[in-house]
């Protein structure tokens, strides 16, 4: 069992931004990444039709013997990790917006929260929110047109740039200090955003977070592999071309 891959898998290549926090507190462990772009977005989807492509995706990465399944989406997570938890034996970790860290810094009292539809919209995004913000503004802004944008490849540039200042302006000018990215997709363009803010305010993601967390249930379960090589396989469903890009042709990707 020890030997056996963690699986991975998301929308895309958001994905990536948490298999690179996990490779390096994991560094022996193999990994199998499943790039489910043929269903991308999932921000714009209805919460049954998130169910379904997860339970899909994690029937593959069953099938391939994971031993542990990372869901390294905010919107796959908010959506259905209860459902995958209870009709899989495997054990999840899942990715949420950070919100709770973003609640004990924040001095303005004021939060941007950039996610998907889909995961703003959902009832576990909305409990956590809910739970620690008690006297803390909540600005939160849909961008599923950035998912878009990233996995057509565009991760600088005029474009992306308005559709920031359109989602980040309106956050600036009501004072929030502290911008959490809600979704796995933008860390990819963190240096562009944070071009956009002014300096004063802290972004925050998830994906050390989540690695500290898997490292965590692969102790508990005695799932740890000290002697493994640290192998990374990538499948892919749909279009190739951004996720090599980013992997700049180091791996090879399999097409499924
Ligand atoms: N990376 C996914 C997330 O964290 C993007 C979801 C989508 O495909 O819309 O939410």
């Amino acid at each position: 069992m020890n030997e056996f891959p963690i699986g991975i898998f998301d929308s895309g290549v958001g994905g990536l931004t948490i298999l690179n926090s996990i490779s390096k507190v994991l560094p022996n462990e193999n990994i199998i990444y499943l790039s489910d772009n043929i269903n991308s977005p999932y921000g714009e989807k209805s919460n049954q039709k998130i169910e379904k492509i997860c339970l899909h995706n994690s029937n593959f990465l069953i099938q391939k013997k994971c031993k542990l399944i990372v869901v390294a989406c905010n919107t796959a997570t908010t959506n259905c990790i209860n459902k995958l938890r209870l009709d899989f034996k495997v054990p999840f970790v899942g990715v949420e917006p950070a919100i709770k860290p973003a609640s004990f810094k924040t001095k303005s009292g004021k939060i941007g929260v950039l996610a998907t539809t889909g995961t703003l919209k959902s009832k576990l995004f909305n409990i956590t929110s809910n739970k620690h913000t008690n006297d803390i503004s909540v600005i939160e802004e849909n961008a599923d047109e950035l998912v878009k944008l990233i996995e057509c490849g565009i991760f600088e540039g005029e474009k992306l740039n308005s559709v920031l200042i359109r989602h980040l302006k309106p956050m600036i000018k009501m004072g929030i200090d502290q911008l959490v990215l809600g979704c796995t997709h933008f860390p990819l363009i963190s240096r562009e955003i944070k071009k956009i803010l002014p300096k004063e305010i802290n972004v925050l993601e998830s994906s050390k977070a989540v690695a500290t967390q898997t490292k965590a249930i692969i102790e508990k379960f005695n799932f740890m592999n000290p002697s493994g090589s640290g192998k990374k396989v990538f499948y892919c469903n749909g279009s190739t071309k951004t996720l090599n890009k980013i992997l700049n042709h180091k791996f090879d990707v399999i097409k499924i």
